[in-house]
């Protein structure tokens, strides 16, 4: 699993090569699309298939964070893009042992998850991951 996990990272890093540059938030649709490349990675990984079904289910993430838009929470494009630009740690982060990177300023409103990432076990926190890595 943990190597999944690691070539999923790998893959996403790939494919988003070329962007280095931090953009501001908001930007454009074109900067944001999705390449061929992730959306494949999605079809044969079965732990983001678990990862996007924790994120509906259980986990009640989607109720704040929606694929492309940001809703109350920032979307997991971005979410996505930040962590690999950044080389960050989601599961760190949902484990409330890292500081955010994404939005600083809205932290106290996803704080309040924590109570239920952790309770997660290790590898329902990794399928969270793989899902958000895979926008
Ligand atoms: C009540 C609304 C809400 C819910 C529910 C919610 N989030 Fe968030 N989330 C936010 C907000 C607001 C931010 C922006 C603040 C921040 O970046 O920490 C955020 C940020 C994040 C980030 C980026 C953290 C960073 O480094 O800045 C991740 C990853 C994340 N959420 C994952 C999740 C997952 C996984 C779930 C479900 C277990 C979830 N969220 C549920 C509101 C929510």
């Amino acid at each position: 699993m943990k190597k999944l996990v690691f070539s999923l990272a790998i893959l996403v890093l790939v494919s988003c090569g070329g962007k280095k540059e931090e953009e501001p938030f908001g930007k454009s649709k074109e900067v944001e699309s999705v390449s061929v490349t992730e959306e494949s990675v999605k079809d044969v990984n079965p732990l983001v298939e678990e990862g996007q079904k924790l994120f509906e289910g259980k986990g009640t993430c989607s109720a704040c964070h929606q694929p492309e838009n940001k809703v109350i929470g920032p979307s997991l494009k971005e979410i996505s893009k930040i962590y690999t630009e950044k080389n960050g740690n989601i599961i760190t982060f949902l484990k409330g042992e890292a500081e955010p990177i994404v939005d600083p300023s809205q932290f106290e409103v996803m704080k309040a998850n924590f109570a239920i990432t952790k309770n997660m076990t290790d590898e329902e926190l990794a399928s969270l991951e793989a899902y958000i890595k895979s926008f």
